[in-house]
């Protein structure tokens, strides 16, 4: 294994990914995980990440010093970098240059292995302000940016390596190869992991954790948790109950078809449970994002307690969640950006252990992972929806009219994406009730009515997204069928913001 240690930038499992993708097994660890502990592991290098932190801060975070001493191949990244720096004493300028984005690297001739095979300049991504000015002893200057700045240094005896830039986004040009070689040629991996492999490995890891006891799945109809229920059920077989919650939020027609695409797709028994009027319930005058989102994730977890006096006990609950909802509902490291039903959503009594097969994955892998699983393709490349389905696509407080709003709105967009063949080309699609209301002229007489907002967007993985391109007639055709089919809707826009700055969805 290849283990990168967490200094908390956004994109940090980005690193984790790359290396799986180069077919080498990874895990992201917190950066103060203790020397001994990664000791124990199979372990070919250490990562050290990106982070949001100056390393010359007072309590900046650091490794176990221990770290240094295991005598695997280590690679620093940005902060990384600058940690490699500063254990090694090199002359840093503090906030020398500030170089963000897109920015051209120089390769000196002295660069080592990691730039074999590599054209002498190249773009890449940058975004720090602490320089290192010179490299310390024994260590060989790789790289430099216009600025002068070093951009990679090795250190060929201790097998340290260093790179200022971010080598695991698109922007860095020849960023993969850099990772390959670190693996392949520094560290000495073989690259024989696969999907086959992670799904051995977490059988075998379920099977390990749940002994003799029963499991709980909430499914959803969505590729993740479809692809947690299928990894657990081939983990403890009919150890599993499953069941599908109907929290009053998803799409017409969603329930009934969700129900028969999981009989057939999966396999496996589920039990349906209508809670719709207990959520509603609950939300009822709740219009903050942040609570709306907090209250079904809670919701939920009082739903599986129920069910589970009904028809467990059950020591285990699974949940299909994935990297990004980590990320986005905050952790010890990264800022809270929203409260995703199954991570910040849930409530601190919770009585369930959680099996969370996936928490380390982005969507694109998930899918991969679900292909490799068999699932059937329609369930695979499903379009996301939240857990917390239409109530964060109404702003403001939901109420039974708006929701009748939304799905309305949100069926026909669906149907004429579909006509348009553009369905399996757009990542996720959605209409949103924007909370404003206009004025309009309908028959001679004034409206004064609510504006739907079209939001479609592109992603691999739900961590940046550009908006859709969709053709202009078809958008005209989706205006037009909204505001003449929905009652009390008469504007329609489309959301032209790329994530970042915005998030997807609109809570
Ligand atoms: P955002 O809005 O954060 O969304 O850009 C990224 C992706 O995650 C989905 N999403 C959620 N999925 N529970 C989920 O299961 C949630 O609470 C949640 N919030 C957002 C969103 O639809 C998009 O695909």
């Amino acid at each position: 294994t290849v283990v990168v240690l967490d200094f908390g930038g956004q994109y940090n499992q980005l690193i984790a990914r790359r290396i799986r993708e180069l077919h080498v097994h990874s895990e992201l660890l917190p950066y103060h995980v203790p020397a001994a502990e990664l000791a124990r592991r199979d372990l070919k290098g250490i990562v050290f990440s990106g982070g949001p932190r100056s390393v010359y801060e007072e309590g900046a975070p650091d490794v176990d010093p221990g770290v240094w001493e295991l005598g695997v191949p280590i690679l620093g990244i940005c902060y990384g970098m600058q940690l490699v720096a500063k254990r090694f004493s090199a002359r840093v300028d503090r906030g020398a240059v500030r170089e963000y984005g897109r920015t051209r690297m120089r390769l000196e001739p002295s660069a080592g292995a990691l730039f074999r095979g590599q054209p002498e300049e190249q773009a890449v991504w940058m975004s720090h302000t602490d320089v290192v000015a010179a490299a310390p002893p024994g260590f060989v200057t790789d790289a430099r940016t216009d600025s002068g700045a070093i951009a990679a240094m090795h250190d060929p005896a201790r097998r340290i390596y260093a790179v200022q830039y971010h080598p695991e986004v698109h922007h860095s040009e020849h960023g993969m190869s850099v990772l390959r070689n670190f693996l392949y040629d520094v560290c000495g991996c073989r690259g024989d992991w696969t999907m086959s492999s992670l799904i051995d490995e977490t059988v075998a890891r379920v099977r390990a954790q749940v002994g003799s006891r029963r499991v709980l799945c909430a499914l959803s109809g969505g590729v993740d948790s479809s692809v947690a229920a299928a990894l657990v059920h081939r983990a403890v077989g009919e150890q599993l109950t499953a069941v599908f919650v109907d929290h009053g939020l998803l799409r017409q027609g969603e329930a009934a078809a969700v129900m028969a695409s999981l009989k057939d797709g999966l396999g496996i028994q589920v039990v349906r449970i209508d809670a719709a009027d207990r959520f509603l319930a609950r939300l009822r005058g709740v219009s903050d994002p942040e609570q709306k989102r907090k209250i079904i994730g809670e919701e939920f977890i009082r739903v599986f307690e129920d069910a589970s006096t009904r028809l467990g006990p059950f020591d285990f609950l699974v949940q299909g969640t994935l990297y990004t909802d980590v990320i986005e509902s905050g952790t010890a490291t990264a800022a809270t950006i929203k409260s995703h039903h199954n991570v910040g959503g849930l409530p601190e009594d919770m009585r369930f252990t959680l099996i969370e097969p996936l928490r380390e994955l982005f969507k694109d892998e998930v899918r991969a992972l679900g292909e490799a699983l068999g699932l059937p393709r329609e369930l695979v490349w499903r379009q996301p929806f939240p857990g917390p389905g239409l109530a964060i696509r109404i702003i403001g407080e939901v109420t039974p009219d708006k929701l009748a709003i939304v799905r309305a709105s949100d069926a026909i967009l669906r149907e004429e994406i579909a006509r348009a063949g553009l369905d399996r080309e757009i990542w996720q699609y959605f209409t949103v009730l924007t909370g404003i209301r206009s004025v309009g002229v309908m028959g001679d007489e004034r409206t004064y009515a609510h504006t739907i907002a079209v939001r479609a967007v592109q992603s691999q993985e739900g961590m940046t997204a550009d908006w859709a391109r969709i053709p202009y007639d078809v958008l005209a055709r989706i205006s037009t069928r909204i505001v003449n089919e929905v009652p009390g809707v008469n504007r329609v826009v489309y959301d032209i913001t790329t994530k970042p700055p915005a998030t997807i969805e609109w809570e």
